[in-house]
């Protein structure tokens, strides 16, 4: 049997994420940097990592950044850094991977949220401002930069400066992200990043990173992470143990040098799917562009539609990927159940959760790969699947 051209390259797949694609070109550069680490048989911080340091440190615009094994515990070393724990609150969003909540709870302190726009999947100014009034114990906010865009910074922080207490931003999926032409991890007074795999700079295991332009958070951090001590065995700060080693920071440093160009065919992807889904009347909701995201770097492309849960058994069935982030807001969680929430508190984010789908939409794609996800997705409505059947 033969395939007409287009029937035949309907069906090749197209994967919510093909790191493979993104290796392939870049291999003889990572194993030289790997044999590099194993010639040296240096691994635990050491000059890879110092280096690596310095290099995260320019690119996001912060004064000091500190490695360490994963984005969880970037967050965790933040927190413990600028001393919140038992008794203290903190304000983040419910609409966000678990670990944002999870830190804070593992610091000792209570998770409060706040309700999320609709727009930009990120913390809302009133819902923050309302929840800062009727609870004094707050001692930190994280904003979430989700899906690689950032929060509103500016009124947030300028909340937090009225209220006397601190900012950590979540950059886990946002390096490189600007907001008014500055980076995240610059704009509070410590910034978050994850190294997983699927972020946009991903190692080859887990790591992370914490950005501060504040010297004595750094010292701290960089203490922190080695059991609070700051001369061998002496142990100021009762600390973890969260190192980066220095295969991961080996294969981040060549990474990095092709982040932007990765970032920028993220964008042009974007820009793709806004052109094809946005200019006829499918009923799909698209992430709007703020006036303030000056730079997003789509760690995900996010659309939104009633038909989620069959519009995706849709794309399954046709061997495209996609993926819900995330299906169970956080203040539904069964762990949290004593934090008191209900359903109907976050109205937004509970909406979200049950309409949200991230597309394929890495740098490597072409735009007939995207050309194929929205011809799905016309074909979706078309066809009726959009209506109950
Ligand atoms: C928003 C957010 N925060 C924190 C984390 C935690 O990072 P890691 O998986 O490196 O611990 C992630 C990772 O997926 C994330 O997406």
């Amino acid at each position: 049997m033969t395939f007409s051209s287009s029937a035949a390259r309907n069906l090749i797949p197209i994967p919510l994420l093909d790191l493979e694609a993104q290796y392939r070109p870049i291999r003889g550069e990572v194993m030289a940097a790997i044999a590099r680490v194993a010639d040296s048989q240096r691994f635990i911080l050491g000059e890879e990592v110092r280096k690596l340091e310095e290099e995260i440190a320019a690119y996001c615009q912060a004064a000091h950044a500190i490695g360490c094994g994963s984005g969880s515990d970037a967050l965790l070393l933040a927190l413990m850094a600028l001393e919140i724990g038992p008794g203290d609150e903190v304000l983040t969003s419910p609409y966000t991977f678990f670990a944002t909540a999870g830190e804070i709870s593992r610091a000792g302190a209570r998770p409060v949220f706040a309700d999320i726009e609709e727009d930009t999947f990120n913390l809302g100014i009133e819902q923050v401002a309302h929840q800062l009034a009727s609870h004094p114990g707050i001692r930190a906010i994280i904003p979430v930069h989700l899906f690689g865009g950032c929060a509103d910074m500016d009124p947030i922080c300028e909340l937090a400066r009225v209220r006397g207490v601190a900012v950590i931003e979540d950059a886990a999926q946002s390096i490189g992200a600007e907001y008014k032409g500055r980076r995240a991890g610059s704009l509070g007074q410590a910034g978050c990043f994850s190294f997983y795999p699927t972020k946009n700079l991903g190692a080859f295991g887990d790591g992370g990173m914490v950005t501060t332009s504040d010297p004595d958070c750094a010292d701290r951090l960089r203490a922190l992470r080695i059991h609070g001590s700051t001369e061998k065995y002496v142990h100021r700060w009762i600390g973890i143990n969260s190192r980066l080693d220095a295969l991961q920071a080996a294969v981040l440093r060549v990474k990095l040098r092709y982040l932007d160009g990765w970032s920028e065919g993220r964008q042009r992807n974007a820009d793709r799917y806004r052109q094809r889904l946005g200019a006829g009347d499918l009923p799909v909701r698209l992430p709007a562009p703020s006036g303030y995201q000056t730079r997003h770097i789509y760690n995900q492309f996010t659309i939104r539609c009633r038909e989620r849960d069959r519009l995706r058994d849709y794309f399954e069935q046709r061997g495209i990927g996609s993926e819900i982030y995330y299906p169970v807001p956080l203040h539904l969680q069964p762990c949290y159940s004593e934090l008191g929430y209900k359903t109907g508190d976050f109205p937004v984010s509970e909406r979200l959760a049950a309409e949200s789908l991230s597309l394929p939409v890495q740098g490597e794609l072409t735009a007939d790969h995207i050309d194929r996800v929205c011809d799905n997705i016309e074909s979706f409505y078309r066809e009726g699947y959009g209506n109950n059947r």
